[in-house]
């Protein structure tokens, strides 16, 4: 038996609508990333309208490509175009949010998430079939845009805002203690700590080679005898009762083995240890996530990213929006006994966990 479905054409008009301005925003996103990674936003932002030629020299690129870019983004409002004159601009209020000096606030750092995704479609259409996951290593730039990344949501607001988020933290850094940065990636966030808290000492843990390798280059620049960066996987972590803060930013989601992690950290903190998660503000079921500013990003992020990367290597597969229901069980079950948290509003994409063994 078959049922016939009414259509109703408005709804049909208005998500044709929506997807079509979708389309348009989603070529935004990649003009975006380019005028990051070439350096035009910033170059634009110093100058007054200009041709596409004088654009392209002052930025070193060439003129037909600068051109097109630009012709994108003036379809896309983002830059404004002078008919007369046949001059370009960035006005300075898009610029404001556009450029490395909008640092933490620049969007178009943001934008090249969508590029870093595009990349392994193929792959990921693949699993769709054959189930498994993409390994990290068959990213490119994962690593460079998640260090681009970090230094917006994390560095820049780690010692006004993040790090006072637990009573008394900064003074006990002062002092000296142990820290573990898990999945520290290319440890900018350790790097900053170190030089700020040279009685502290600092070790940061990461599966991936090549990120502590750019973790340690960036790191020898300031000769940091207090910290330490090694290669090591933390669902292997022996360590008990050895460090007094661990922290794990952006980087328990997409584990393959989560709980196990978790356990480990709880073992190898201090009784009275903290341990401070930033994770994905989201919550564990889809229906409270539809209204989040970015909930179709984090699902994205995680199906093309978080989530497979876990699954590559037999994991689990959280997803990047395992929510806070059930991060809150996990680390109960992990050995915290208190979990607070907490949000900054600076950081409208994580929740920060501040989790204590007693
Ligand atoms: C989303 S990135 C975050 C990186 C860094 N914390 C930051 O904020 O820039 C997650 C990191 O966790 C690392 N990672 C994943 N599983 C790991 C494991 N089992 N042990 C250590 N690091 C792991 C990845 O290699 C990656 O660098």
């Amino acid at each position: 038996m078959s049922t016939t479905l009414e259509l109703q054409p408005e709804k049909m008009e208005a998500f044709a609508g929506r997807f079509l301005e979708a389309m348009n925003g989603a070529a935004m996103m990649l003009m975006s990333s380019i005028g990051h990674r070439t350096g035009l936003f910033d170059v634009m932002a110093e100058m007054p309208a200009a041709s596409s030629l004088e654009i392209a020299e002052a930025a070193g690129l060439n003129e037909r490509y600068v051109r097109e870019w630009l012709n994108a983004l003036v379809a896309a409002k983002v830059i404004e175009f002078d008919r007369l004159q046949q001059a370009y601009r960035l006005p300075p209020e898009h610029a404001a949010l556009l450029t490395r000096d909008a640092t933490p606030n620049n969007l178009a750092s943001v934008a090249q998430w969508i590029a870093v995704l595009g990349y392994v479609e193929t792959e990921i259409v693949d699993k769709f079939s054959h189930g498994g996951g993409v390994c990290y290593h068959e990213y490119h730039r994962f690593h460079d845009v998640m260090a681009d990344e970090s230094a917006q949501t994390t560095v820049s607001a780690l010692l006004d805002h993040i790090l006072p988020l637990a009573d008394g933290l900064l003074e006990r850094l002062e002092q000296g203690i142990d820290v573990l940065d898990i999945g520290c990636g290319s440890a900018q966030a350790l790097i900053l700590l170190a030089e700020r808290f040279p009685r502290s000492r600092f070790f940061g843990y990461d599966l991936c080679a090549d990120a502590i390798v750019a973790g340690r280059f960036r790191a020898e620049e300031k000769d940091l005898p207090n910290l330490t960066l090694k290669v090591r996987d933390a669902s292997e972590l022996i360590e008990r009762d050895r460090f007094d803060l661990i922290t794990a930013f952006d980087a328990i989601h997409d584990q393959a083995y989560p709980d196990k992690v978790l356990r480990n950290i709880s073992n190898a903190l201090r009784r009275d240890g903290l341990f401070l998660m930033q994770d994905i503000h989201a919550s564990s079921y889809v229906e409270k996530n539809i209204d989040k500013p970015l909930g179709a990003f984090i699902y994205t992020i995680s199906c093309m990213h978080c989530m497979s990367v876990s699954l590559s290597q037999g994991g689990m597969g959280l997803g990047a929006a395992w929510g806070e229901e059930l991060a809150q069980e996990m680390l109960i079950a992990a050995g915290f006994a208190q979990v607070d948290v907490r949000r900054l509003e600076h950081d409208i994409i994580n929740n920060y966990y501040l989790a204590r063994l007693g």
